[in-house]
């Protein structure tokens, strides 16, 4: 992870030319320990919250609203009040998932920076709504629209998790697609570069939802093909040139779109150690069966117990492949990889699929899968070509 929180990266670097904020906080322009710019731009949907109405609004962070724990904080469950935002007593008003950083200095900070940039500026139905943040002192906190559902991380691994259904998989794929379409293709691209299931939030409907903006990059813009960065994000997920040159393209989020596709059809983790070395890593473990439609049933998720389209999966595995080029320039584009998820028939019923709609797969019974183990994988800076630390 990068150390070095300078002005100009901090800021977000798409070509948002609205004015700045400086907002540097009386125990930030005190605190050696801390003083770091915070330049917050413009945004009227924004609402800056004070850090005691957000102890109100979750019951001073009490252990038992804790929604879940990621690389940067903990998230917790809080309520305000729907006309005002201010902290409504729990249980009444709004639900809201607040999310408190660890108060570990620069690079949480940096990260906090981006997040409240790009999400107060980008607006779209499968990006997680920003309500509001806190900077206070060394405390940085954010509030996001509350999605009953959780992570895709959570219903595809979780323990005990009612299995998700291929029309459901199939939408949440399509949503996902939709939200990385709008930022490849805004008037300044952004490049998401945490593109994972635990990113994936899931409301009532199972509309999808992307959250984490904290690594989000600017494209390139005029005749550069790549942006030069530290390597970020997170194993099993990062695109190879990416982690092996820090050259990043729109291209790198469609190679980890891939892999949460892989995610969705197999129903096994990008990374798994619980697993033996061959089937530790779920690309090079998957690749061989994806484009081959008499072996596919191989890699399905044995929880879809055969109930799935063999056509619609086909046509997604091998979409995945294509994602998944050693070639950047042979992934297809976000634009394309919806077209075609749009085209894959999906049975009409929300829940299973219906008798006529679907070909029964028969699966051979395999080997359940073993107990998943929930530990931390947060983005993390990922060894690389020895760029220098903090050139993000
Ligand atoms: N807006 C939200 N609504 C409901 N639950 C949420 C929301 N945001 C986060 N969560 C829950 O909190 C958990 C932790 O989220 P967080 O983004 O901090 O970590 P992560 O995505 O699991 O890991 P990483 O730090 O690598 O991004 C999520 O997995 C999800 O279950
Ligand atoms: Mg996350």
């Amino acid at each position: 992870m990068g150390n070095c929180v300078c002005n100009s990266s901090a800021k977000v670097d798409a070509a948002h030319t609205s004015t700045t904020i400086s907002a540097i906080s009386k125990s930030d322009a005190s605190s050696s320990s801390l003083s770091l710019p915070i330049e917050i731009l413009s945004s009227p949907n924004l609402k800056p919250f004070t850090f005691n109405e957000l102890k109100n609004s979750t019951s001073n962070f009490r252990p038992d609203t804790l929604l879940g724990e990621g690389g940067f904080g903990y998230v917790y469950k809080g309520w305000i009040d729907e006309q005002t935002f201010t902290a409504s007593k729990p249980g009444s008003g709004m639900v809201v998932a607040v999310k408190k950083l660890k108060p570990e200095g620069y690079q949480g900070h940096k990260e906090w920076l981006t997040e409240v940039n790009y999400l107060g500026q980008l607006h779209h139905p499968n990006l997680v709504k920003l309500i509001g943040y806190c900077v206070e002192g060394e405390h940085r906190l954010l509030v996001y629209e509350f999605l009953s559902k959780g992570s895709l991380e959570n219903h595809l691994f979780r323990r005990g998790a009612q299995p998700l259904s291929w029309p459901v998989r199939m939408k949440v794929a399509i949503d996902a697609a939709r939200g990385l379409s709008f930022l490849h293709n805004a008037e300044s691209q952004v490049i998401y570069r945490d593109f994972k299931a635990s990113n994936i939030l899931l409301d009532a409907e199972f509309n999808a939802k992307l959250s984490d903006f904290g690594l989000a990059k600017a494209g390139p813009t005029g005749d550069r093909t790549h942006v030069s960065t530290q390597v970020m994000g997170t194993r099993g997920y990062a695109a190879p040139e990416y982690v092996a040159t820090g050259r990043l393209t729109a291209k790198s989020d469609v190679y980890s779109f891939g892999v949460v596709l892989l995610e969705l059809l197999s129903g096994r983790r990008a990374v798994d150690r619980t697993k033996g070395d061959v089937e530790q890593n779920l690309v090079d473990w998957a690749m061989p069966y994806l484009g081959d439609k008499r072996r596919l049933f191989r890699i399905m998720d044995i929880k879809l117990e055969g109930q799935y389209p063999q056509k619609g999966a086909y046509v997604a595995a091998t979409l995945a492949l294509k994602c998944l080029s050693i070639e950047a320039k042979a992934r297809p584009p976000m634009t394309e990889v919806l077209a075609t998820l749009k085209q894959i028939e999906v049975p009409k019923s929300s829940g299973r699929s219906s008798q006529s709609q679907r070909r029964r797969v028969h699966v051979p019974i395999k080997k359940s899968h073993a107990p998943i183990n929930l530990t931390r994988k947060a983005a993390f800076p990922l060894p690389s070509h020895g760029q220098s630390p903090g050139v993000h």
